[in-house]
């Protein structure tokens, strides 16, 4: 089903025979490399969704961008190409550094900060369009077509939304700006108004003549860039993920926008792609979080300033217990379920996590690891920790395929997870992250929960009932050194 949605938009555009705006006819040649760039990158998409499939959807997407831009610089007498070669070389070297030197945990950040550069480019694309047309194509006579001009005023309003909008996500996410939520009196209807004047911009800038299009074109860009930075300030930080992902979705329908003004098929098979993945992404997030898309972007969630590291403010009892405790505990175990989470990626445990499971396998004890999609902060974030670790995939467990096991669990061995297994998301209406599924972890006979203090809270800045429950043992200490200390036990 999702493949064909994601099919849908790319085949449609390479029936296209003709530039649209110009009709003049696309080379077969260019419109085949195209279609099988698409075709790689429909691949990709399809390798991605799995972790044992992702390296080679990796590769497959690069395959299908070696195609795409190569076409392209072949094809098309854009710029000197002495020049493109060198803008290559050094974005990409700025690229290879900055995605050497990232650690996971900043990995939304950098997404946010690169999804700007997609939305200014647009902007960018779109405003080179307007000044130059005739080199795009575009002409119709001695002006910009009318089509033309939507599909630029389009791009270049996606284009800005996704750069303010990507800009205070990457601010607020890595803390250059607070993450709890600004809230303008009367923000609907200021977005309201704004959103329905950048349309109405739109259709002027296309009706109007040659010498009245500049004042609407800049005042499109302006409100544009004004909505990116309204639509997302209201938004609190534990929805960050959401926006990142629909700023994906933005970036992608901005290039596909841009891909109809310059006729290039590449361009709009791919932000088809991204749009509609981002969006796909998007919705999937929410369900997971048990959150409607657009109190989403309506924002708010959130709001409590104790959102994004707070501390817990009461002090209720607990137990806590050394490394010799837990392992003595689970050699005892028939069945461990180990449930992975933000403070693990911090801490790098999980190395040190499967060499545990290995020795307890040994011992004849049962593991599974149990995935949360919002686990961490980025889509699949857990995932890609155990699949580095070489944790074997089949071990691997979607929420909803292992939440029913918990009460046959001897161990649910929790390390640096806090919100998605907190029972309030059950129970208590007034919490932030009431409605959000979590792991049923209150069902195991033992519970062990490795985190660094009793003050520490999870990314939703709330206290978890769990740290308090008879069965649950407090193993207070950075994740990898308590693992460390646990194997050594189990030696
Ligand atoms: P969190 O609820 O954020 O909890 C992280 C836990 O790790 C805390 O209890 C923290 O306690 C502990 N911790 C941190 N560093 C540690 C270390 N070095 N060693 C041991 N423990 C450490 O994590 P989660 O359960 O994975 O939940 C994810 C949350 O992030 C959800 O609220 C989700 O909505 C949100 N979020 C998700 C995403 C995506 S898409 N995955 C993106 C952004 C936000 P101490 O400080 O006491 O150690």
């Amino acid at each position: 089903m999702m493949l064909r949605l994601l099919l849908a938009a790319p085949i449609a555009a390479l029936a296209a025979p003709a530039h649209a705006a110009t009709g003049e006819a696309v080379n077969p040649w260019v419109a085949l490399a195209y279609l099988v760039s698409g075709v790689f990158f429909i691949l990709a998409l399809r390798g991605l969704s799995s972790p044992a499939t992702s390296r080679t959807g990796n590769r497959f997407g690069m395959i299908g961008m070696l195609i795409a831009v190569v076409t392209t610089l072949v094809t098309h007498d854009i710029a000197n190409i002495v020049e493109i070669l060198i803008a290559i070389a050094v974005g990409g070297a700025i690229g290879l550094v900055i995605a050497r030197r990232i650690a996971m945990t900043s990995m939304p950040e950098l997404v946010a900060a690169f999804h700007s550069l997609v939305g200014l480019a647009a902007v960018l694309v779109g405003w080179a369009a307007y000044l130059n047309p005739g080199a795009f194509g575009l002409l119709v006579g001695d002006s910009i077509g009318a089509v033309s001009k939507v599909e630029m005023g389009l791009g270049i309003a996606i284009g800005a939304i996704t750069f303010s909008g990507s800009v205070i996500a990457f601010a607020k996410l890595s803390g250059r700006m607070s993450g709890s939520p600004i809230l303008l009196p009367a923000r609907h209807l200021i977005n309201l108004g704004t959103l329905a004047a950048i349309i109405v911009l739109t259709a002027l800038f296309a009706m109007a003549g040659p010498a009245e299009t500049m004042p609407l074109i800049i005042a499109l860009t302006v409100l544009a860039f004004l909505i990116g930075f309204l639509l997302i300030i209201p938004i609190g930080g534990a929805d960050m993920p959401v926006v990142v992902s629909m700023l994906n979705s933005y970036s992608g329908w901005a290039a596909a926008a841009m891909g109809f003004t310059l006729g290039n098929t590449a361009m709009i098979i791919t932000g088809a792609l991204v749009g509609s993945s981002g969006a796909i992404l998007s919705y999937i997030m929410c369900r997971a979080m048990n959150r409607s898309f657009i109190s989403v972007i309506a924002g708010g969630f959130g709001a409590d300033d104790s959102s994004s590291g707070g501390e817990a403010k009461e002090q209720r009892p607990y137990k806590q217990g050394s490394a010799a405790d837990a392992a003595f505990m689970l050699e005892q175990a028939e069945k461990v379920i180990i449930i992975p989470g933000y403070g693990m990626a911090v801490a790098q445990a999980q190395h040190a996590l499967r060499e545990m499971a290995d020795m307890l396998e040994e011992k004849g004890v049962e593991v599974k690891y149990a995935i949360h999609p919002v686990a961490g902060r980025m889509p699949g974030h857990m995932n890609v920790l155990l699949a580095e670790a070489q944790v074997p995939y089949e071990n691997v467990f979607e929420l909803e395929d292992i939440n029913s096991e918990f009460s046959q669990a001897d161990v649910a061995f929790i390390i640096g997870a806090n919100d998605v297994v907190n029972p309030a998301a059950k129970t208590d209406k007034s919490s932030p992250i009431y409605g959000m599924p979590v792991f049923d972890v209150d069902k195991a006979k033992q519970v062990f929960f490795i985190k660094r203090s009793m003050g520490g809270v999870g990314y939703a800045g709330v206290d978890n009932d769990v740290f308090y429950m008879d069965q649950t043992m407090m193993l207070l200490s950075d994740a990898k050194k308590m693992v460390e200390e646990i194997v050594k036990a189990l030696d």
